[in-house]
């Protein structure tokens, strides 16, 4: 096993998790194209998995977790960085629309689930003196979003997990982040209804949303080597949306 720190993003061996679909799948793809070793997880369907070296893993389960990134580690001899995409919309609804047991739900896909991811992957990474981990928030999180309570709230979530863990995790050649993604081009977003669309786009100073492409260009940044010296950060990523 090679126990020296990765110096390029293409000696870095990557765990994708929510690699089936949007982001997470541009990030997998484009991460691979650039030489790393890259095991992509998420939840077993039909499709999935499919590649070789993707697994089936549920961010809301600690066992699945915890084997997934045993099993990753081992299929790639170790493990550098870690990119969580897995997440949910859930109901677009007002407050009151919202059950309870809906909130819990999104939550604890969108939020516990990134800890759970944390738990799994950070003490391995502080072992070995050298670790990325980013989770996915959204300017939801920051801004808040009509209609999306229980969404806004995870992502604000991952805000603080991630400032938190960045202090515990600094002295260890560990990064933590979040990306706060704007509108990106997915099958999640495709379930913003078109209204609440419009109004989101023309608030946006590029006047378009972006691509998963764009999203994993700057993943594949923020997760690299050279990325050394920021943690506990939230990156925008919304054509200049998010103004703060
Ligand atoms: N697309 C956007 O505009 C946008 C904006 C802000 C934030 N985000 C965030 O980016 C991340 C990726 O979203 P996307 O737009 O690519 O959506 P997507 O629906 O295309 O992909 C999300 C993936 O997460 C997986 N997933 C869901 N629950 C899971 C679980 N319990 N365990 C493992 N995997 C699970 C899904 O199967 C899917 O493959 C999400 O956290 C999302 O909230 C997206």
């Amino acid at each position: 096993m090679n126990h020296q720190p990765p110096r390029t993003i293409a000696e870095s061996r990557c765990l994708v998790v929510g690699a089936a679909s949007g982001i997470g799948h541009a990030t997998a793809g484009l991460l691979r194209a650039s030489g790393a070793a890259v095991v992509g997880a998420d939840l077993p369907s039909a499709t999935w998995p499919a590649e070789p070296g993707s697994l089936a893993m549920d961010v809301t389960d600690q066992h699945s977790v915890a084997a997934g990134v045993v099993a990753a580690t081992e299929d790639m001899g170790g493990l550098d960085a870690v990119v969580n995409c897995a997440g949910i919309l859930g109901p677009v609804a007002s407050a009151a629309a919202t059950s309870v047991d809906d909130f819990e739900r999104i939550v604890r896909i969108n939020l516990t689930g990134a800890f759970i991811v944390s738990q799994a992957v950070l003490p391995a990474m502080a072992a070995a003196g050298y670790g990325r981990l980013l989770h996915i928030s959204s300017t939801a999180g920051k801004e808040g979003v009509v209609n999306m309570p229980a969404y806004s709230a995870s992502k604000a979530g991952i805000l603080g997990l991630v400032k938190s863990l960045a202090k515990e995790f600094a002295t260890f050649g560990v990064t933590v982040n979040a990306l706060a993604p704007g509108n990106v081009v997915t099958p999640l977003f495709a379930e913003v209804p078109a209204a609440q669309q419009k109004e989101q786009a023309a608030r946006i100073p590029m006047g378009r949303f972006g691509t998963p492409a764009e999203a994993a260009a700057l993943i594949e940044f923020i997760i690299s080597p050279a990325a050394s010296y920021t943690t506990g950060f939230v990156f925008d990523l919304s054509g200049g949306r998010a103004t703060y």
